[in-house]
């Protein structure tokens, strides 16, 4: 029997953003210690860049891949979040984006939000009946699509290795873009945190 064919676009952008996403984790420090104000800082931070980000990838992609990213698409779980929280609507704030020029690199960024839905189910239980109750938990958006999460994954991984390929420049485009994806989301997020949101009590 022959072995599985190596991952190479999965190993590749596993091995670019390992230190990108301890700093991350080392930012957001989402545990279940964590206070209101900080959570919706961290919230409202990821709001604003999805919101530049979607339509950012968007471009990048070709047509017939539209629907499938939409359909992933995260961002009305946020919102239920921040309805949760007190907050109906994300003060309107500038994003840091990641270039896209390339599908290959569409997917590299697509990578980094995938993939943060795994360690989503982790922050979610973590957080779970923190900071709503009923309806609204205020973990929607880490919780995402729960216990399709894991199936999802699968299939975009799939799909990942066959629209990066193997091409040296695709994959390096990938990387690229996984990489400035993590930053870009960080330094968003970062400046949230600098300008402390007021909540109602
Ligand atoms: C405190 C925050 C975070 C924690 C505790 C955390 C934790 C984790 C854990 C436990 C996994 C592995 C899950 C599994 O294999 O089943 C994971 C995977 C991943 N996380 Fe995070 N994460 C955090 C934040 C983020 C953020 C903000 C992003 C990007 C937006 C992110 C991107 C990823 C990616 C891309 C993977 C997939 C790695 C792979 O399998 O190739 N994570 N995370």
């Amino acid at each position: 029997m022959e072995a599985a064919p190596r991952p190479a676009a999965l190993t590749a952008l596993r091995h670019a953003t390992a230190a990108s996403h301890g700093a991350i984790e080392s930012l957001l420090r989402l545990d279940a210690q964590i206070d209101r104000d900080r959570y919706a800082a961290i919230l409202c931070g990821f709001d604003v860049f999805l919101s530049a980000w979607e339509p950012a990838v968007m471009s990048a992609l070709p047509e017939r891949l539209h629907g499938g990213f939409m359909a992933r698409s995260r961002r009305a779980f946020l919102h239920q979040d921040l309805a949760t929280l007190g907050l109906e609507r994300t003060p309107a704030a500038a994003a840091a984006l990641p270039n896209l020029p390339s599908r290959a690199a569409a997917f590299g960024s697509m990578y980094v939000i995938e993939g943060s839905a795994l360690g989503g189910q982790v922050i979610a239980r973590q957080l779970a009946g923190r900071f709503g109750e009923g309806k609204g938990t205020g973990s929607a958006y880490f919780l995402g699509w729960g216990d399709l999460t894991g199936r999802m994954w699968r299939e975009f991984r799939e799909q990942l290795e066959i629209e990066v390929g193997t091409d040296p420049v695709d994959l390096e485009a990938a990387c690229v873009a996984a990489v400035q994806t993590f930053d870009a989301l960080a330094s968003t997020v970062r400046a949230r945190l600098d300008e402390p949101l007021v909540l109602a009590a």
